[in-house]
């Protein structure tokens, strides 16, 4: 069965404890937390001081997807605050190995993420240093978008990957996640979907949501 990643960028910020809360008790697996530098990609979002809040409210893993240009100076801070696991992107790390490491040695689970125009090849030198790989299925930036068509084929190579190199590694895919590309995600080998809007913005409530995707992506 796929684990089940609520995104908070598509929650109503004035009630985030309590929707994070609902999240648990509807037997979501980890919260996923975007944070944005406005360089890395086009937008603003949330720093350590949301997942300092959050820490209190759960007990699921609070995983977060930095969406910046320089994340080993947040790395720190985010661990402080609470944070379980920490992806960091490909594309802006020269040399990775040092930031995999810096996560590795705070004790904290490690993830790394590709965007859509990033070959899935260049994450294999480092599956094997990794708990997760990020199969971005959008361009990262916003909430809200819609499932890119070669998401599938990607995923499906990125899983032959690391069947290869770390088959422990779990593979995310993150962004237009909704019930039927969740199944096409999920039929291609990914076992973290994370969701956005499909979950916070469902006309069934968030909780009803939560329960559906974890039905309908059993597998
Ligand atoms: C996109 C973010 C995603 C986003 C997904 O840049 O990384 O985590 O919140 O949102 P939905 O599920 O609405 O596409
Ligand atoms: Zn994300």
């Amino acid at each position: 069965m796929a684990a089940i990643a609520p995104s908070i960028l598509a929650a109503d910020f004035s009630r985030l404890g309590e929707l994070v809360r609902i999240c648990e008790e509807a037997g979501a697996d980890r919260i996923h937390i975007d944070v944005m530098d406005g360089h890395f990609v086009p937008n603003l979002s949330m720093g350590a001081v949301v997942v300092e809040g959050l820490r209190p409210v759960t007990k699921l893993v609070l995983e977060v997807h930095l969406m910046v240009e320089r994340p080993a100076d947040y790395i720190a801070a985010f661990v402080e605050a609470g944070a379980d696991t920490l992806i960091v992107h490909q594309e802006v790390l020269p040399t990775p190995i040092y930031v995999l490491h810096q996560i590795r040695a705070l004790g904290k689970k490690v993830g790394m993420a590709i965007n859509p125009s990033t070959s899935v090849e260049s994450l294999a030198p480092y599956l094997a240093e990794i708990d997760l790989a990020l199969c971005m299925t959008v361009v990262p930036g916003f909430g809200g978008q819609a499932y890119l068509s070669q998401s599938p084929e990607r995923i499906a190579a990125l899983a032959a990957l690391i069947q290869q190199h770390n088959p422990k590694c779990e593979l995310e895919v993150d962004g237009g996640i909704k019930l039927e590309t969740a199944k096409l995600s999920v039929k291609a080998g990914a076992n973290v979907l994370v969701a956005g809007s499909a979950l916070f913005k469902s006309p069934l409530g968030l909780a009803a949501a939560i329960q559906e995707m974890s039905r309908e992506t059993k597998g």
